[in-house]
């Protein structure tokens, strides 16, 4: 019987062996032996993985490209080819460009502070309204296509995510008071894919809009989740924010942090960054920025030897 390749503990791919982004896929149909091939690189990773817990933020960005239909589809397949072969995933997901459509729409102006969106009560009733209502649908609805699957939640369900706010001239935007992963346990157990809208409450009946990275963070720490990955709009971190070849393949919450001192980071970025850092010190043992519009972005990083993205761990 074939055996898998040992790979190095931690998920440590060389950081030389990491390019700097998907390449094309080719013109031609990969022939039988490229597509065995594959099937066998994969084996040993979904052997490391199998019955793990796997979080997956995908971002807002990721679904607005110029084909969101075609967008979800990938990433349901995606995501159900985890499930398939015994991955948990968990879809935690934001949907920042949905609200501002909608907030457009109804003659709404946006505000942002520090890559967080200032949410006054009109604001918070729209955040809900796209996020429970639209994207979470979406999501749930692509996934499903391919049999019954997915589950839709917003944070308020059964006391997911409780929320305190984090500062009154940012209006209802919620810090994670604390995530209770009861709920999310109970529907993995069921063989289930918890997809999470983040809107928390405070328990006393009022909802708070949680940026979307900070929450999957958390919800990754609570379940003890073996990876954490952010899918976005850009294809990993860059030491340069303007400079794609700058992108930084590998790295540990201490570069996080330099990263950020050093002005480096900016806008959404900034809540990612600090969830990356802050998972792993926790004990997530590997958090993961990728190109969410990158066909099969997931699949790359998880399954192959050569990561896409920029993988953070301990050192
Ligand atoms: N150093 C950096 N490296 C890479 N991207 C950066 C950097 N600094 C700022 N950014 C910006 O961060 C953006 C990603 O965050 P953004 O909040 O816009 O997307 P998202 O979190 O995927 O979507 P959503 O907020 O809707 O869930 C990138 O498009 C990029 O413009
Ligand atoms: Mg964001």
């Amino acid at each position: 019987m074939r055996q898998p390749r040992p790979r190095p503990a931690g998920d440590g791919r060389p950081a030389a062996d990491r390019p700097v982004a998907v390449t094309a896929e080719a013109a031609a149909p990969p022939d039988a032996a490229t597509r065995a091939a594959v099937l066998v690189e994969a084996l040993p990773y979904i052997r490391e993985f199998r019955g793990r817990i796997v979080v997956v933020k995908y971002g807002g960005n990721a679904i607005a490209g110029a084909d969101p239909a075609r967008a979800l589809a990938s990433f349901a397949a995606d995501v159900v080819l985890l499930h398939a072969v015994g991955i948990r995933p968990v879809v935690v997901h934001g949907g920042g460009p949905q609200i501002g459509e909608l907030m457009g729409r109804l003659g709404l102006v946006p505000e942002f502070r520090d890559g967080l969106r200032v949410t006054d009560a009109e604001t918070l009733d729209v955040a809900r309204m796209v996020l429970v209502g639209k994207v979470n649908r979406d999501i749930v609805t692509a996934v499903n296509a391919h049999g019954h699957l997915a589950v839709g939640l917003s944070g308020e369900d059964a006391g997911l995510l409780t929320a305190s706010p984090r500062d009154p001239a940012l209006g209802f935007v919620g810090d994670v008071g604390s995530v209770n992963p009861e709920l999310l346990r109970r529907l993995l157990a069921e063989d289930l894919i918890p997809v999470v809208a983040t809107i928390g409450s405070d328990g006393q009946g009022q909802a708070y809009n949680i940026n979307a990275d900070t929450a999957a963070g958390a919800v990754a720490e609570a379940v003890a989740a073996a990876k954490l990955v952010y899918l976005t709009d850009v294809e990993g971190i860059r030491a340069e924010r303007d400079d794609p070849a700058s992108l930084i393949h590998r790295t540990t919450p201490d570069g996080l942090d330099a990263l950020v001192r050093s002005g480096a980071v900016a806008g959404g970025m900034i809540p990612k960054v600090a969830s990356c850092s802050r998972a792993v010190r926790n004990g997530v043992p590997a958090a993961h920025v990728l190109d969410g519009r990158t066909d099969h972005a997931l699949l790359l990083e998880l399954f192959t030897d050569k990561g896409v993205g920029t993988m953070v761990a301990l050192p």
